[in-house]
């Protein structure tokens, strides 16, 4: 029997002045674009931009439903619209920021499960990591180097 530990690195900036420039600037469209949300019904906005490869960038938010599992997360709607412009082309780093309308969140939040999934699978079609940047309304920023480090013991194509 052994014991094996999973890490998710995390780097940790207290202000989001200190991040790389083009970190910064993808940062602040995922925080644009977060105000177009469509979420109604949650009240939690989240925006996501996307970085490709030939430095475009791609934005997009979560988009609700009165039928609730019809919701598409940010993630998942900036990945599809990536993947449909830019085929085969390398996602180099995700900006994710949320606020919620009845709270302000200080602290980043993770991509939900399914997100994590769908980052994972961006990645290993692209054979290439992506940078993940999250942030909340306010408050630190956190960079994780690898999508994949957000999702331990991964489910992927080589299992079917
Ligand atoms: N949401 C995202 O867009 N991304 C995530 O990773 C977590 C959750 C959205 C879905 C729903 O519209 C709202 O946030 C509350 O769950």
């Amino acid at each position: 029997m052994r014991k094996q530990l999973f890490k998710c690195p995390v780097t940790v900036f207290d202000l989001p002045d200190e991040l790389a420039p083009g970190d910064q600037a993808l940062l602040a469209l995922a925080r644009q674009t977060r105000e177009d949300a469509y979420a109604p019904y949650s009240g939690f906005k989240v925006g996501a931009a996307a970085l490709m490869e030939n430095g475009e960038m791609l934005s997009g938010t979560n988009y609700e439903n009165a039928s609730y599992p019809l919701t598409i997360c940010a993630e998942q709607a900036v990945l599809a619209a990536a993947s449909s412009r830019f085929p085969g082309m390398a996602v180099r780093a995700l900006a994710i920021s949320v606020k919620n309308l009845k709270q302000v969140i200080a602290h980043p939040a993770a991509p939900c499960g399914a997100c994590r999934q769908v980052i994972y699978e961006t990645e290993r079609k692209n054979d290439a990591g992506i940078r993940v940047i999250l942030q909340g309304e306010t408050g630190p920023v956190y960079i994780i180097e690898r999508g994949r480090d957000l999702l331990p013991l991964a489910f992927d194509e080589t299992y079917l």
